[in-house]
């Protein structure tokens, strides 16, 4: 019998989806009542806990997603079932550790990794056994390796390697010299989101060449120059993410054009493969290709903001405002996440040919979702502008005032973040009852 391993990762990660979307509700809250829980959990510690548990939705599903195509599309066998369940266990048990780091205050990490430094070390152990595990699967029973496999081959190897660079502050030597100190975490920080996108980037190529059964479009010159565009940027491409730090300008330049081009690539990659799918696959896989979609139009939106913040004279009044805000949720959300329900619905497909995924909650669900997300992002946006207009421009008055005068905003963002939020359980609740059926039986 196959193991069902893929599907507690998968039913895990839409598990950690409800709960960020949660907090981050609680936390947009805050925004119009500050004194909302905060006895509690202040906004201080929602943040880390909404932050982490969204990062986990899209690294649990991520890798739940590949570990089904492995066993249950290409039918290998997997080259050791133990330490599939070693991954998952060390995931599972450090995914608890991490919650109760934030619960009990143990925060000496930074950013993205507010826990406690020590619990990255099984992380990565995971990540080493879930590469062992993936590269001698692979290295023998398949060759010719189309393009999906490259990518998550090298999305795992650079994973291992950014976490622990994004960890080098433990040591003395980063510490006291504060621009290389600065300079490596940041870089870390762009190259570690560069690694979870080549993970999900290789899926919606995946996906994609699935639904069409075309095997030829995995092995094209498109998606080769598309993969070794997205190692350039994984490698080179965090320049926007060090921009307050006295680095050369032309590497700014040539990150920032990379990191453009690598998205137009992909939106045409979607847009084409979309016009070239025949009729009867796309019924076959109708909410599945939907979401694809979104993805493409969210690439898009995103593009255009990214293009505009990236210009030197417009960053340097961005930075730090809502802005980068809804850069970083425009493109979890509007890209990562799209292209990963794309997937689980697809995997569903396989597990359970009668499962209707065509059904009432998943379509309306998509399309309040798509709505919702974009008034979410323009009150970002909005908040993000008026924040540089008071700090750059208008200098008037105390911050206080300043957050008074925002109250409106702050009331969409928490309006239309209510929309997503229902949205998103109108997707993610289907799909987790019969990942959970699935379990069961
Ligand atoms: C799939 C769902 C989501 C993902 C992937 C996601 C992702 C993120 C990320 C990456 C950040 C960090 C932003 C940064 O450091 O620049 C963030 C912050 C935040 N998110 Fe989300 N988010 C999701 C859903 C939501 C929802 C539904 C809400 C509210 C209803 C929300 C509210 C917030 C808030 C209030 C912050 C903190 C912003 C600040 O620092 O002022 N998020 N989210």
């Amino acid at each position: 019998m196959k193991t069902k391993l893929p599907l507690y990762f998968l039913a895990f990660a839409l598990i950690s989806l409800l709960l960020g979307i949660t907090f981050g509700l609680c936390a947009s809250l805050q925004y119009v009542f500050p004194e909302f829980l905060k006895e509690y959990i202040p906004f201080s510690k929602l943040r880390p806990f909404h932050v982490t548990s969204v990062i986990s939705w899209i690294i649990l599903s991520a890798t739940g997603s590949i570990y089904f195509f492995l066993v249950y599309v290409e039918r290998l066998k997997l080259y050791s079932d133990r330490l599939l369940k070693a991954h998952f266990w060390i995931f599972a048990l450090t995914g608890l550790a991490i919650y109760i780091s934030y619960l009990v205050g143990y925060t000496e990490g930074r950013e993205y990794f507010a826990f406690g430094p020590v619990i990255m070390i099984p992380i990565l152990l995971g990540w080493v056994l879930f590469g062992i595990n993936y590269f001698k699967t692979l290295r023998k029973a398949v060759s010719g390796w189309p393009v999906y496999y490259w990518m998550w081959g090298t999305g795992i190897v650079f994973m291992i390697y950014h976490l622990t660079e994004a960890h080098v502050w433990v040591f003395e030597y980063f510490r006291e010299n504060f621009i290389r100190d600065m300079s490596v975490q940041w870089k870390s920080y762009g190259s570690f989101t560069g690694s979870w996108n080549m993970l999900v980037y290789g899926i919606s190529i995946y996906v994609m060449s699935k639904i069409k059964g075309d095997q030829k479009m995995a092995k094209s010159k498109t998606v080769f120059f598309f993969y070794f565009l997205g190692l350039t940027n994984l490698m080179f491409g965090w320049a926007h993410h060090t921009y307050f730090l006295p680095i050369q300008p032309w590497i700014r330049y040539v990150a920032y054009a990379v990191s453009m081009t690598e998205w137009i690539v992909l939106a045409s990659i979607i847009y084409n493969w979309k016009r070239s799918l025949p009729k009867v696959k796309l019924e076959n896989h109708p909410m599945a290709t939907r979401f694809m979609m979104s993805a493409d139009v969210w690439i898009l939106l995103n593009l255009i903001l990214a293009i505009l913040f990236s210009i030197p004279a417009i960053n340097f009044f961005t930075h730090g405002t809502h802005i980068t805000v809804a850069h970083s949720m425009g493109t979890t959300i509007g890209i990562n996440t799209t292209i990963l329900f794309s997937a689980l619905l697809f995997i569903l497909g396989k597990l359970n040919p009668t499962f209707n995924t065509n059904q009432f909650s998943l379509r309306r669900g998509l399309q309040l979702f798509n709505i919702t997300l974009f008034f979410f992002w323009c009150s970002l946006l909005t908040a993000g502008i008026k924040k540089s207009y008071w700090m750059y421009f208008s200098k008037k008055g105390l911050f206080s005032e300043m957050q008074d005068a925002m109250m409106t905003v702050y009331i969409l963002i928490f309006v239309f973040g209510t929309g997503l939020v229902i949205a998103l359980c109108m997707i993610s609740f289907p799909i987790l009852k019969e990942f959970l059926r699935k379990i069961k039986r």
